[in-house]
């Protein structure tokens, strides 16, 4: 049989790692496919540029059409990026073709992913997206195909590779943010805009997938809470430690009574836990369905050949579905099109949490009876409070304080009333606590 022709738009980091994959295990990949692959023209913005795979066989080219326009193309695998624009129309225009795409772009999925999916649905194409969360982990095929008899009740996961480097070299190499970013960004995890990354908007793209495709809800990016990593002091991860803890950028989803929780943000989760020794790039993610239980899902979540491993995995169960029935494939959500809830999302200040908080005051008597009253009176109970510094009197001195779970408004309204107190000063550092006892 005739090998199946490929066009890449990006040959990047995930374009040069797909191609070099591709080449080096062409025999296994066609053994389990059924046909060969044969990577045959690939859109740059730069046809200079040195890539880092051999262009044996490839056309270079800067114009969309020459992909687009390609009879013999059936499947096309955009690695350029972006939500909208280039890619976007990319794959758009790809489907209309007819031909069928494969993608790793978080960002394109979770914004316009609803009305692809539609587009694709209606053109019989399919559009696959392992590649988009956790790099490696193959997630999206577990929780769409793996635990599709299960109903899922929630998933917390380490699903930025670049903030779990950065957090892990700030606790055990006690290096500087920008130093350990730049070390990321040289490594090729880090996004084009390393801001989605630090900010937890990469994460919020991919927990708005990984909700879709476990709750049978419609992609909603712009509902999921979103806190990055940027505001973590190495202070609050000393810490952290001293009480037991690790701080990791988790995402989080779950099914509550009236809707959908779906936030990310920094989190401390006790140190024994599994999830809170995943160290460096590796992401993991905890799924919890109601046959299967907890399961905990690990692996490299950026990097060249660890996501070239999920896109080719893509490209094959594409090539082996070329003949299939449209209507008798995985759907793009895992669930029906025609059968998604329209249960709401929850807005953050109806969760329930732990907290974390860290606050400087001066060191006079009566201050901290003042904390714990505005608590108190809010029915915030503490957990473990901690004094620091020297104890000179009208120093200003650091107050760790870790509370039980109370409503996040509750904890809203207190932080309001801490920060008006004049013997507290600067900005009240608060970080969620989950103990994650489902583990
Ligand atoms: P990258 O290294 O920056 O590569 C992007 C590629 O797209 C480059 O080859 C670039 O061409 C090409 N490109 C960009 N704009 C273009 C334009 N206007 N016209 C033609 N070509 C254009 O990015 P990457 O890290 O490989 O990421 C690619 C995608 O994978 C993104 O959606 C990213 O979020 C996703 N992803 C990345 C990782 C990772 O670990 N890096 C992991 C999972 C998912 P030139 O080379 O000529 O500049
Ligand atoms: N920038 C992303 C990360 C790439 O660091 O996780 C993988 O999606």
């Amino acid at each position: 049989m005739k090998p199946v022709k490929i066009g890449i738009a990006g040959l990047g980091t995930v374009g040069s790692g797909t191609v070099n994959v591709l080449e080096r295990n062409a025999d296994e990949i066609t053994r389990r496919a059924g046909r060969a692959m044969e990577v045959t023209r690939a859109l740059v913005q730069d046809p200079r540029k040195a890539r880092g795979c051999a262009l044996d066989g490839i056309a270079l080219t800067t114009d969309p059409k020459e992909l687009l326009d390609d009879p013999e193309i059936e499947v096309i695998v955009e690695l350029m990026g972006g939500a909208d624009g280039l890619a976007h129309d990319f794959v758009m225009q790809s489907i209309s073709r007819g031909k069928h795409v494969v993608t790793a772009n978080k960002a394109m999925i979770a914004v316009n992913g609803n009305e692809i999916f539609e587009r694709a649905h209606a053109a019989g194409v399919m559009v696959a997206f392992e590649a988009a969360v956790a790099g490696g982990i193959c997630i999206i095929k577990v929780i769409r195909e793996g635990l599709s008899g299960n109903r899922v009740n929630r998933l917390a996961g380490i699903i930025n590779g670049t903030g779990n480097f950065i957090l892990s070299e700030m606790r055990s190499g006690h290096r500087g943010f920008d130093d350990v970013l730049a070390e990321a960004q040289r490594l090729g995890y880090a996004e084009a805009d390393p801001t989605f990354d630090v900010e937890g908007v990469d994460a919020a793209h991919k927990l708005t997938i990984l909700s879709s495709i476990a709750f049978g809800i419609p992609l909603q990016f712009s509902r999921v809470y979103t806190e990055g990593i940027s505001r973590i002091k190495p202070e609050d991860v000393l810490n952290a430690a001293e009480l037991g803890y690790r701080i990791k950028h988790l995402g989080i989803a779950a099914r509550v009574e009236d809707g959908f929780e779906l936030r990310v943000h920094p989190c401390m989760i006790p140190e024994e836990r599994l999830i809170a020794n995943v160290e460096g790039v590796m992401n993991a993610i905890l799924v919890e369905g109601d046959a299967v239980g907890p399961t905990l899902h690990y692996g490299a979540g950026a990097g060249a050949e660890p996501t070239a491993s999920a896109v080719v995995a893509d490209l094959v169960d594409v090539v082996r579905a070329l003949t299939t029935d449209p209507n008798n494939r995985v759907p793009h959500l895992a669930f029906q099109p025609d059968a998604l809830s329209d249960l709401p999302v929850l807005p953050i200040d109806r969760i329930h949490s732990a907290y974390y908080l860290h606050l400087k005051a001066v060191n006079r008597p009566g201050v901290l009876a003042e904390i714990t009253r505005i608590l108190g009176d809010l029915h915030i109970s503490i957990q473990a409070i901690q004094q620091k510094g020297n104890g000179d009197s009208e120093a200003i001195m650091p107050i760790v304080i870790v509370t039980q779970v109370t409503r996040e408004d509750n904890m809203n309204q207190a932080l309001a009333q801490l920060s008006s107190l004049g013997t507290v000063t600067g900005e009240i550092t608060r970080i969620r606590l989950e103990h994650l006892e489902w583990d």
